[in-house]
C-alpha cells in the first residue's frame, strides 16, 4: 500500500517505526479479547504494512486446536470485528505464518513445547527474532503464566541483545493494592520493568493521545490550565451496554475496578499532570506519578468523595432492558456497583480548590467518553439582562474521547439584533470531518508500540499502584458496608441521585454530554 494512501494517522509511521522480526505469541488465544481485539489488530497492522516483515503469530492456550482450527478461528475473527473486510491475500501473508500450542497455563512441560516452536520458527526463520507474550487470559493465570515464562527460559531470550523477550499484560492489573504490589512482585521477579508492557487500551484511544498534543503543543491553554482560571473538571466514561455476558467476571469486579481505577485515572492523569521534560515514556510516566501521587485520600461515608449504585430495569435504544440484579449471573443480592462516581481533590500547586468529578457507569444514557474542562464565570457587570440577572455560560472546553471524537468549546456570543443579548454557542472540531473515518483502533497502536519497544502509552508497575493506594480504601469500606449506601439508577438514565447530591454539595451540577 503507497503511504499517501494510508490514513492520515498512519502516514509516515513505517518510514520511521520499524519493528525487528518479531513472534507474537497470544496466551489465551481462543478467548473474547482475542477475537475481537488481537487478531483484528495484527490483520489491519499487516493492511497498514505495519508489521515486520518477518512476522509470526503464535495462539496459545488450553483448548486443543490444530493449527488450521486457529487460523480459522482468526479468519472469523478478521470477518465479525475487523474495522476492514477480510482480503484473502492480506490475511494469506499473515496466515501462513501462524501456529498453534495447546497447553496449560501453569504446564512447564507446554512451557517448554512452546520454547521448542518458537526456537523451530527462529531456525526456519534464519536469523533472530524477539518474542512479545501477549497475556490475554483471565487474571487468575496472569502470575503462573509470568513465572512459567520465567523457568522455561522463554523471558530470557536475547538476553543481551535487542531482541530480548517482552510481555504484555492485560487489565485489571491486580484487584486491590496488595494484590497488585504481589504481582509486579512476581512480573519484577522475571522481567525487566523495561520488557513489561501493563495495557491499559484507553492509552490507545487517538484522543487520548491528542490530550497530550492539545495541551503541550497549543499555547493558549497553558496559562489558563490551572486553579485561577478553571472552576472544575468533569470526566465522564458512560456506556450504554449491560454486563451482558460477562456477569462472572463482573461481579468479581464492579465499575471502580473495572474503569474507575484504571481508565478515568488515566484520562486524569494526563489531563492533570505537569509538562514532562520530553516525550520519553519515563519523562511523561514520571510526571503521571506525581500527579496520582498528589491526590488526596478519599473521604469515604455519608457527604464524603464517592457515590456507587447500581442499575434497574429501565430503557435503552426505546426498549426496555433488565436491572442488574435480574442478569445472567448475577446474584440476587450483589453488592457489585455497575455505576460509580467520584470526587478528587489533587493537593498541588497547580490545582488546590479545583475539584475532578469522575463517574462511569454501565447501561447510562448514551455512550460517551469525554473530559469536559469548566472555566470561571466571566464577571457579570457588562452583560446583565433587564431585571439585573447575570445571564453568561461559563466557557467549557470538552474533549470527545468517543464516539464522534473531537472537540469543543463554548462561548458566549452576541445574539444578532439591535439588543445586545448572549447565547453560548460551541465552537466544534470533529476528527472524521477533518481527517476521515476509519481511525486505526486502540489495540493496533499498542501492539505495535510494543513490538517497538515504546512504552509511552503503557502503565508502569508504580503507577498502578498510586492508583490502587487512593482506591483500596474505598473499595474495603464498600465491602464492609455490603449493600448499604448502594443507589439505584434506572437503565438509561444519567446515574443516581447520590452522585448529583455530591455535586449539588458544592454547588456543581454534572454536565449532560
Ligand atoms: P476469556 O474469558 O475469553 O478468556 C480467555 C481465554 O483464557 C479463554 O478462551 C480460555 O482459553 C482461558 N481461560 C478462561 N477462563 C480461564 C480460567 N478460569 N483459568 C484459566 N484459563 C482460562 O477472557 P477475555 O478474552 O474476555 O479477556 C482476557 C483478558 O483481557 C482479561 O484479563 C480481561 O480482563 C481483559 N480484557 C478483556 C476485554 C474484553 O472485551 N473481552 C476488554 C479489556 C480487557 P483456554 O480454555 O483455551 O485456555
Ligand atoms: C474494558 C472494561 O476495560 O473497557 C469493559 O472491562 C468496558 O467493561 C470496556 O466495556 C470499555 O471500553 P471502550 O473502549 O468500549 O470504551
Amino acid at each position: 500500500m503507497a503511504d499517501s494512501d494510508r490514513h492520515p494517522f498512519l502516514q509516515g509511521l513505517s518510514n520511521h517505526r520499524g519493528a525487528p522480526p518479531t513472534v507474537v505469541v497470544i496466551f489465551g488465544a481462543s478467548g473474547d479479547l482475542t477475537a475481537r481485539k488481537l487478531i483484528p489488530a495484527v490483520y489491519n497492522l499487516a493492511c497498514d504494512n505495519l508489521l515486520p516483515a518477518d512476522f509470526f503469530l503464535v495462539g496459545y492456550g488450553r483448548t486443543p486446536m490444530p493449527h488450521d482450527a486457529f487460523r480459522k478461528l482468526a479468519a472469523d475473527a478478521i470477518r465479525e470485528f475487523s474495522r476492514r473486510e477480510l482480503d484473502d491475500a492480506e490475511w494469506e501473508r499473515v496466515a501462513r505464518h501462524t501456529s498453534y500450542v495447546a497447553g496449560g497455563y501453569d504446564d512447564p512441560e507446554a512451557f517448554g513445547r512452546l520454547a521448542t516452536h518458537i526456537d523451530d520458527l527462529e531456525k526456519q526463520l534464519g536469523r533472530g527474532m524477539q518474542a512479545l507474550f501477549y497475556v490475554s487470559t483471565p487474571p487468575s493465570v496472569f502470575a503462573p503464566i509470568v513465572r512459567g515464562l520465567g523457568a522455561s527460559g522463554l523471558a530470557a531470550r536475547h538476553a543481551n541483545d535487542p531482541l530480548h523477550s517482552k510481555v504484555i499484560i492485560e487489565k485489571p492489573f491486580g484487584r486491590d493494592l496488595a494484590s497488585a504490589e504481589a504481582l509486579n512482585q512476581t512480573v519484577q521477579s522475571v522481567f525487566s520493568e523495561r520488557q513489561v508492557y501493563r495495557i491499559d487500551h484507553y492509552l490507545g484511544k487517538e484522543t487520548v493521545q491528542d490530550l497530550l498534543v492539545q495541551r503541550f503543543a497549543n499555547a493558549i491553554f497553558e496559562p489558563l490550565w490551572n486553579r485561577n482560571f478553571i472552576r472544575s473538571v468533569q470526566i465522564t466514561v458512560a456506556e450504554e451496554v449491560g454486563v451482558g455476558t460477562r456477569g462472572g467476571y463482573y461481579e468479581q469486579a464492579g465499575a471502580l475496578r473495572d474503569m474507575i481505577q484504571n481508565h478515568t485515572m488515566q484520562l486524569v492523569a494526563l489531563t492533570a499532570m505537569e509538562p514532562p521534560v520530553s516525550l520519553e515514556a519515563e519523562a511523561i510516566r514520571d510526571e503521571k506519578v506525581k500527579l496520582l501521587r498528589a491526590i488526596q485520600p478519599l473521604e469515604l461515608g455519608p457527604g464524603g468523595d464517592v457515590a456507587r449504585a447500581q442499575y434497574a430495569t429501565g430503557m435503552i435504544g426505546g426498549r426496555p432492558v433488565p436491572g442488574y440484579l435480574e442478569e445472567h449471573g448475577i446474584a440476587a443480592d450483589s453488592k457489585t456497583e455497575t455505576y460509580a462516581a467520584i470526587r478528587l481533590s489533587i493537593n498541588n500547586w497547580r490545582w488546590q480548590g479545583v475539584p475532578f468529578y469522575l463517574r462511569s457507569g454501565k447501561r447510562m444514557a448514551r455512550r460517551v467518553s469525554e473530559i469536559a474542562i469548566n472555566f470561571k464565570r466571566p464577571p457579570g457587570t457588562l452583560f446583565n439582562d433587564d431585571d439585573g440577572r447575570f445571564d453568561l455560560a461559563a466557557n467549557t472546553l470538552s474533549f470527545q474521547i468517543q464516539p464522534d471524537e473531537g472537540m469543543s468549546l463554548v462561548l458566549n456570543t452576541k445574539i444578532p439584533g439591535l439588543e445586545t443579548r448572549t447565547q453560548p454557542v460551541k465552537m466544534n472540531f470533529r476528527y472524521a470531518t477533518t481527517f476521515g473515518s476509519n481511525t486505526p483502533e486502540a489495540y493496533e497502536r499498542l501492539v505495535l508500540d510494543a513490538m517497538i519497544g515504546d512504552g509511552t502509552l503503557f502503565i508502569r508497575g508504580d503507577e498502578a499502584l498510586a492508583s490502587w493506594r487512593l482506591y483500596t480504601p474505598v473499595l474495603e469500606a464498600w465491602a464492609k458496608a455490603g449493600r448499604e449506601g448502594m443507589g439505584t439508577y434506572a437503565a438509561g438514565s444519567w446515574g443516581p441521585k447520590c452522585a448529583d447530591e455530591m455535586l449539588a454539595a458544592q454547588g456543581d451540577a454534572w454536565r449532560q454530554p
